[in-house]
């Protein structure tokens, strides 16, 4: 069995292919950060127009690179939602295309489900699991019975973490995305800048990150004449929305026992999160994907897609959604739970 898996939902397009049976797997990241770093932000626009022109040759250079014969792919998989409705169309489109033209089935998956499959490829976890998914558009923590079923415990109330970071690093004059440079700066700061911790002595497992953003951007707007200062107020900001994180998911845990917290999504990408999770949740271990596929990748699709295909299912029709919770989906059988595979990333 080999997946070819499509991801097009914002400003990423990520193609991969997964071989199964000699558990390796290939893919290629075309990221767009550069065309959209002059904006402040992705447009959707451009990203679409972006992904219809590279789709083609990156497909075709992946299986030049991989399995040679375009023969061998089973089955496409693509994300079907949610996400940014024109750049999602684009590789829905391709990959319904692919399926008509090639004869094989087709399946459109859940980009936040991709997210939280990403961390389990080759970790043996025990259910009930935590999940905690933090990107630049969803802040969500999850409790995880079998796989496929997501109870939701939380969610952000106003903007997401990742959302967060990228908007006071816009204020700041930093650049796009945020997390990866605020991350960077608050290793050179240090303590002293007071930010107020978001919901402080509220109950619920839900978040909020847009107070703690505008008390950061006064804070800059303040005091931060200088470098120094500037990773101070980086750090302080990070340590807060963090503290809030963690508050959270240790709450949860009374309640909702767990071995385990998945964490996914672009934001545990970054180091400090982990380090604060993995130190102050007792008994918990913290399940992550690698630090390069915790960002949106065509891999997280393919893996999905291909589990989800192997446990039955598949689309007579495509279509593609904006929005796309992920309490309604279905459980699958996870066959492939402990296999690690030999990940290669081909250049563009
Ligand atoms: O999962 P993702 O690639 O796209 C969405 O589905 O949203 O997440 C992108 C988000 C951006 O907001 C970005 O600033 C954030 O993840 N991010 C980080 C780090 N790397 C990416 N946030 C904090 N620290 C990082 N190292
Ligand atoms: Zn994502």
């Amino acid at each position: 069995m080999i997946t070819l898996g499509i991801e097009t939902s914002c400003d990423e397009l990520g193609v991969a292919i997964i071989d199964w049976q000699k558990n390796k797997c290939w893919h290629i990241l075309r990221s767009q950060i550069d065309l959209h770093a002059m904006y402040g932000g992705v447009v959707p626009e451009i990203a679409a127009r972006d992904h219809v022109q590279h789709m083609p040759h990156l497909v075709q250079k992946l299986i030049d690179e991989s399995i040679s014969d375009v023969n061998k792919i089973s089955h496409v998989a693509y994300t079907k939602g949610p996400g940014l409705i024109g750049a999602l169309l684009t590789g829905g489109v391709f990959a319904a295309s692919f399926a008509k033209a090639r004869q094989v089935p087709m399946i459109g998956v859940n980009h936040l489900e991709a997210h939280i499959v990403m961390a389990l490829m080759g970790q043996k976890i025990d259910l009930p699991a935590m999940i905690l998914l933090t990107s630049g558009g969803h802040t969500m923590l999850m409790y995880m019975r079998q796989y496929g079923d997501y109870e939701l415990l939380g969610a952000t109330m106003d903007d997401a973490v990742g959302e967060a970071f990228d908007k006071v690093a816009k204020k700041m004059g930093l650049g796009y995305p945020g997390g990866p440079i605020l991350e960077k700066m608050a290793k050179e700061g240090k303590p002293g800048v007071e930010l107020p911790l978001p919901l402080k002595n509220r109950a619920g497992y839900d978040f909020s990150f847009s107070g703690l953003k505008t008390a950061t951007i006064r804070q800059y707007e303040k005091l931060a004449q200088t470098r120094q200062s500037q990773c101070d107020i980086a750090y302080a900001f990070q340590e807060t929305a963090f503290r809030s994180l963690v508050g959270v998911c240790k709450r949860a845990l009374e309640k909702y026992p767990a071995k385990q917290l998945i964490i996914s999504g672009g934001v545990s990408a970054n180091k400090r999160l982990r380090e604060v999770l993995s130190d102050q949740l007792e008994d918990i271990t913290v399940v992550a994907p690698p630090l390069k596929l915790c960002t949106d990748n065509g891999l997280m699709i393919a893996y999905l897609g291909g589990l989800r295909y192997k446990s039955g299912q598949q689309d007579d029709h495509f279509s593609t959604t904006a929005r796309w919770d992920v309490t309604e989906l279905t459980p699958f059988e996870f066959t492939t739970e402990y296999e690690s595979m030999d990940v290669v990333t081909v250049s563009e």
